[in-house]
């Protein structure tokens, strides 16, 4: 036995942090990313630049590396299958990633396993999104493209049939769902590894605007014992049903009548968990990458009484590093968390976490420094 490495498809930011984890527990990784100046492609060594839909590049990757697992979920899917039935040992395996693939594949595996969902169906086009607000959901209705949505990205909210023209034209299968007026989201981040152990992080509540992550506190404020067990067996399960390897993140509503519904899956780490890099014992990372390498996992359970991460989006100005001097200096106890990413308007290019006994206070601080290095305010 020796150390094995861990392949990562994808160069992003949770590349970047997964490939941060696996340092200390002596992991070699290595990495199949579009660009050289992708955010993990700016400090992992052994790197490979290609492209993840070519399967020749996929495969060459793959020769050299002892799991393969990802940092998104865009690699097609035959190309993963054909990998599989070669040999290459991938986490999660196709045959559960493709819930988290396809959005269409994940409603209707849900509806078989009972799990409760949002009213949705596939729909053809705009009069069969009428047809589907008549069946009972009425307009709104949100519509989703099955494939390769991400931040909001692929979510329509449309309020008649001619603005559910849209989401047709990129010729990918959409899905209607009824508009939920839930009380809050939350998400339930589950590690399951090859062998069944599974771990369960504290449910947390998110902060989305305009469909980006913007703050997870950590645990839900006020949710209930009785919910946030729910919420945490309703994740093992689909963790062990769908037989997922790795980190699962559920995103939940909870409706104002206090049940929760499934928004969607995620198995990778997921904004939802960043909380746990400053915030748990073992972080999303540690534990995916221990999941993937059917090593035993880590203890999930929190380091503080409330944990927050505030995504840093960027702003108006190019250059964050004045205000991240500022920040710094203002707040010793701020947790910092920059991808080498370029600042571009609304783009996640970092995230802050803070931690403490006083919720209020631990939020008004990451507030505040995201704020400030987004440069939306000046004090
Ligand atoms: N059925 C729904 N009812 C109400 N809001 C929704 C619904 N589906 C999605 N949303 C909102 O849009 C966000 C993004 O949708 P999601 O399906 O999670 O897409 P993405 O893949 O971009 O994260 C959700 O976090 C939620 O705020
Ligand atoms: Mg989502």
């Amino acid at each position: 036995m020796t150390f094995p490495v861990v392949g990562m498809v994808g160069g992003g930011q949770l590349a970047r942090m997964t490939h941060e984890a696996g340092i200390p527990l002596g992991i070699r990784f290595k990495l199949l990313s579009d660009t050289p100046q992708d955010s993990a492609a700016q400090v992992v060594n052994d790197v490979v630049i290609g492209d993840y839909r070519d399967l020749e590049t996929l495969r060459a990757f793959a020769q050299g590396c002892d799991v393969v697992t990802f940092d998104h979920e865009h690699v097609p899917a035959e190309h993963l299958r054909i990998l599989e039935a070669e040999g290459v040992v991938i986490r999660p395996g196709i045959e559960a990633l493709r819930h988290a693939q396809d959005k269409g594949v994940m409603r209707a595996r849900l509806d078989e396993i009972g799990v409760p969902c949002p009213r949705h169906r596939i729909v053809t086009d705009a009069a069969d999104v009428t047809r589907f607000a008549e069946e009972g959901a009425g307009f709104p209705v949100v519509l989703k493209t099955v494939r390769g949505g991400y931040d909001g990205k692929g979510v329509w909210v449309v309020g008649d049939e001619t603005a559910a023209a849209e989401p047709f034209r990129a010729g990918v299968p959409v899905l209607a769902e009824e508009k939920v007026d839930f009380a809050r989201e939350l998400a339930a981040n589950v590690v399951r590894s090859p062998h069944g152990q599974a771990v369960a992080y504290p449910v947390v509540e998110s902060v989305q605007t305009d469909g980006v992550c913007d703050t997870v506190i950590a645990p839900a404020p006020e949710l209930s014992a009785e919910l946030s067990a729910q919420a945490q067996r309703l994740a093992l399960r689909v963790a062990e049903e769908l037989d997922v390897v790795g980190h699962l993140a559920v995103e939940l509503f909870e409706t104002r009548d206090g049940r929760i519904l499934v928004n969607e899956l995620a198995m990778r780490p997921h904004n939802s968990g960043h909380w746990t890099q400053d915030g748990a014992i073992t972080s999303q990372f540690a534990n995916h990458v221990r999941a993937v390498l059917d090593l035993p996992l880590g203890d999930p359970r929190p380091r503080a009484k409330w944990t927050v991460m505030v995504n840093v989006l960027g702003g108006d100005y190019p250059d964050m590093y004045p205000a991240y001097l500022h920040c710094m200096a203002r707040d010793p106890g701020l947790k910092i968390h920059m991808y080498g990413k370029d600042v571009k308007p609304g783009r996640k290019v970092g995230h802050v976490n803070t931690y403490g006994d006083d919720l209020a206070d631990v939020i008004a601080r990451a507030r505040h420094a995201a704020d400030y290095l987004r440069g939306t305010i000046t004090e």
